[in-house]
């Protein structure tokens, strides 16, 4: 594990024990850092936050503005779902050491940069657990809660609550503050009024007995296919596709395509730390966050080579690069239709890594 890693472990291993050090403190970003942080805001956040951070553009990736977010959101909350994703949902890592393209610096400074764009004044939360009646907290959040966020908390149109990753790193009184006040300019409600003082302790409560602790992972690296490797079978005749709006391969054509050993370019445009986790057996990581003159287009074929490119949940990304390979002359694209996550639950097969825990002792032994 490297170093800087550890020391953010720390901070947020600090913040969750109760002490009151803050190690890493908020410095102004100067001019340039500030635009520097907008630009790599809007090339690598805005598919899914929004442009104005306002999310819900894709995936339902949450608001990066609502007041109540930014006021009780302290920095490493913010840190490790940027840094290294929330598994199981869009939520990617960037931080560069999960395969991801951006460096710890590049992330502070975004996450300062979004918490300069907001007004707002830090809202002191309680490090106490929240007490309340876990089976009554079971049917508040059936009856209240589970249309928006799912049925076993794995987040519909609203957050994955049942995601281990994010409440082993979310007190207790961050969640209460978000259910009693809501997260304004956004569909989830305050419930201040509708739930009693017990019933929002009852469900924070019951949130809390689903955390699983501290189940961080992160992926054994796994090296990108080499140039001469991105055409898979380079002297196999292309697939016949019949593609839907003339841009879209259903999931079924492209396995046989696959299976029948056909010629073409498979692009995964995640965030790299993804295709680490999962992708479509030859595929090549392209994330959607390269931009037209990266030399990664320059090393694609220009032959006419048909190029399928699929993101995760489905089509955002895979879109967006089709687009630029398109508006760079490689025409022949197509985008896949139900994407990986799609792929996966249709039963094809899929190229899995390993992972290895990050875990909290090896933190705590360390002599850091
Ligand atoms: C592919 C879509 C996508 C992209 C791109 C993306 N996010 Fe997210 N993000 C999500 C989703 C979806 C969630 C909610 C995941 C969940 O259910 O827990 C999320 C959650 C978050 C959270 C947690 C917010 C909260 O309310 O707890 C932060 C912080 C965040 N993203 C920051 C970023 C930053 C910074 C970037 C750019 C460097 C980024 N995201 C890029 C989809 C995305
Ligand atoms: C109408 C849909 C809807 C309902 C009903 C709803 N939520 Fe939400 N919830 C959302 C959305 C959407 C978000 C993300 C808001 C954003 O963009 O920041 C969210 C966010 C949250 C968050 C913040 C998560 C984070 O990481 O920042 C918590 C906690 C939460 N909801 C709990 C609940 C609970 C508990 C209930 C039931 C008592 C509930 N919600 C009911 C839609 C809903």
């Amino acid at each position: 594990m490297r170093k800087n890693t550890i020391a953010v472990l720390v901070v947020g291993l600090l913040a969750l024990s109760g002490s009151s050090v803050t190690l890493v403190q908020a410095a102004a970003l100067t001019d340039e850092e500030s635009a520097a942080a907008a630009a790599d805001y809007q090339k690598y956040c805005a598919l899914c936050h929004g442009d104005d951070r306002q999310g819900h553009v894709n995936d339902h990736a949450p608001s990066l503005k609502s007041k109540s977010l930014m006021s009780t959101a302290y920095r490493w909350h913010l840190w490790f779902p940027t840094a290294y994703g929330r598994h199981g949902t869009p939520m990617a890592g960037f931080f560069e050491e999960v395969g991801g393209p951006m460096t710890k610096d590049e992330i502070f400074n975004v996450l300062a940069w979004l918490k300069e764009q907001v007004d707002v004044e830090k809202v002191e939360l309680s490090r106490d657990p929240v007490i309340g009646d876990i089976a009554l907290g079971a049917q508040v959040y059936d009856r209240e809660c589970a249309e928006c966020h799912g049925a076993n908390g794995e987040g519909v149109t609203g957050t994955a609550l049942g995601n281990a990753a994010m409440l082993s790193l979310t007190m207790d009184s961050f969640l209460r503050y978000a259910i009693q006040n809501g997260r304004d300019g956004t569909e989830m409600p305050a419930f201040a009024e509708k739930l009693s003082d017990n019933e929002i302790d009852s469900v924070t409560a019951f949130l809390r007995s689903r955390a699983s602790g501290w189940a961080l992972e992160k992926p054994v690296y796994r090296s990108p296919p080499a140039k001469e490797d991105y055409i898979l079978n380079p002297d196999a005749q292309a697939p016949e596709f019949e593609l839907k709006d003339d841009l879209y391969v259903m999931s079924a054509d492209l396995d046989k395509a696959l299976r029948d050993g056909r010629r073409l370019v498979l692009l995964d445009t995640r965030v790299m730390a993804l295709w680490q986790m999962a992708n479509i057996e030859g595929s090549v990581p392209l994330p959607y966050y390269y931009d037209g003159v990266d030399k990664l287009f320059d090393d694609l074929p220009t032959d006419g080579t048909l190029i399928v490119t699929y993101c995760e949940c489905p089509r955002a990304a895979a879109e967006s690069v089709s687009r630029k390979l398109r508006a760079r002359g490689i025409t022949n694209t197509a985008v896949l239709w139900e994407g990986i996550q799609g792929w996966i639950s249709l039963g094809y097969p899929v190229s899995r890594g390993e992972t290895v825990a990050l875990k909290v002792e090896d933190v705590r032994s360390s002599d850091h």
